[in-house]
């Protein structure tokens, strides 16, 4: 039975493999996503052809893709309830990416965030052509996502507000499509839904900002244990002497130990900085622990998929076959509904 047919709503998760993970995502993305799973039938893959737009280096595709995959898993993605799948491993993804690039406006693609980004920091350096360093795939990449979308059809994604543009490509999209060749095919229309943005779900990082890549504030999952330590001994805090009264509130590695420490060790905490006598240096050890004792059973089932050998590759290939079912009769059905084949 097709995916769409079933009586759950189906909710896809999109996962680009361009960097360790870290904490932010973890407490931002990935648990909010695998929630997903109890109330739609979920799909997950990581899209590593997406990362093809600026990842140049064989080995550290290979090493994002697995860490990545690796770390849904450990963090508790289950494969046998929810489909969890590489993009590259989908053939159909990539026919049907060229089918909807000729459905797909040229103009709308011009409007798009990241592209237009590109433009705009380019025009900032002050350089001719707008478009140096733009690759096609990066000029593509909306029309590849939408793919991904229309392809699973998912009723809901899940994203961060920077990717609610191309959920609504994907929807414009799949209406271009409907419009010319809807009597014979019709894609369901998809829309975005944000993980709700609020606190809960904002994790800070080692500056006070929201922990995230683009400012360089993050603290890896599975980082080894000396160097988490050393990352965090790292972290800046105000230099009041340890005899003194400090802010807890002022401090991120306070406000990481609230997340992550155990209830007494954190009001314990509290009442000994604000009263003066303790020193960041403790509250550092403390949160170090804290992540240290936190994430052990995660960290070992990480390290167990991430060697050679590792049930990993299976579980992606099984993964691929699942949604392959998904895949090609959908294609087939658009192949017919245009005239090809
Ligand atoms: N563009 C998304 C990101 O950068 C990743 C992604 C690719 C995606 N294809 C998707 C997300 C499909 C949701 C659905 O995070």
């Amino acid at each position: 039975m097709p995916m769409g047919s079933t009586a759950r709503k189906v909710s896809l998760t999109g996962i680009k493999p361009t960097g360790e993970p870290h904490l932010g995502n973890y407490i931002g993305a990935i648990l909010p996503a695998l929630r997903l799973a109890d109330s739609y039938e979920s799909l997950y893959f990581i899209a590593d052809y997406h990362a093809l737009t600026t990842i140049r280096d064989r080995e550290l595709l290979q090493h994002y893709t697995r860490s990545v995959a690796a770390t849904w898993l450990a963090a508790g993605l289950d494969p046998d309830r929810t489909t969890f799948y590489r993009q590259s491993d989908v053939p159909e993804i990539f026919e049907l990416n060229w089918i909807l690039a000729c459905m797909a406006s040229k103009g709308l693609m011009n409007r798009a965030h990241a592209y237009k980004a590109s433009r705009d920091r380019n025009r900032e350096a002050g350089k001719e052509d707008l478009d140096a360093g733009v690759n096609m795939g990066l000029f593509n990449y909306p029309v590849l996502m939408a793919v991904d979308i229309l392809i699973m059809d998912a009723d809901v994604v899940p994203v961060g507000r920077d990717q609610v543009q191309h959920v609504e490509y994907a929807a414009d999209i799949a209406g271009s499509f409907n419009a010319v060749y809807g009597d014979r095919f019709k894609f369901k229309i998809p829309a975005a839904v944000i993980p709700d943005e609020g606190s809960a779900h904002t994790l800070p990082g080692t500056d006070g900002r929201k922990m995230s890549k683009s400012y360089g504030n993050t603290i890896p999952l599975f980082a080894p244990e000396p160097s988490l330590r050393k990352l965090i001994r790292r972290i800046p805090t105000d230099s009041v002497p340890v005899e003194e009264p400090k802010d807890p509130d002022s401090a991120a590695v306070f406000k990481l130990l609230e997340r992550f420490g155990a209830v007494d060790v954190v009001s314990e905490t509290r009442a000994r900085l604000s009263a003066g006598g303790m020193g960041w240096g403790e509250v550092k050890a403390q949160l170090a622990d804290a992540l240290v004792a936190e994430f052990a059973p995660l960290r070992e089932r990480y390290e167990s998929l991430m060697a050679q050998g590792s049930e990993l590759d299976d579980l992606l290939a099984h993964g691929a076959d699942k949604a392959r079912k998904q895949t090609r009769p959908l294609l087939e059905r658009v192949r017919d509904a245009i005239g090809i084949g």
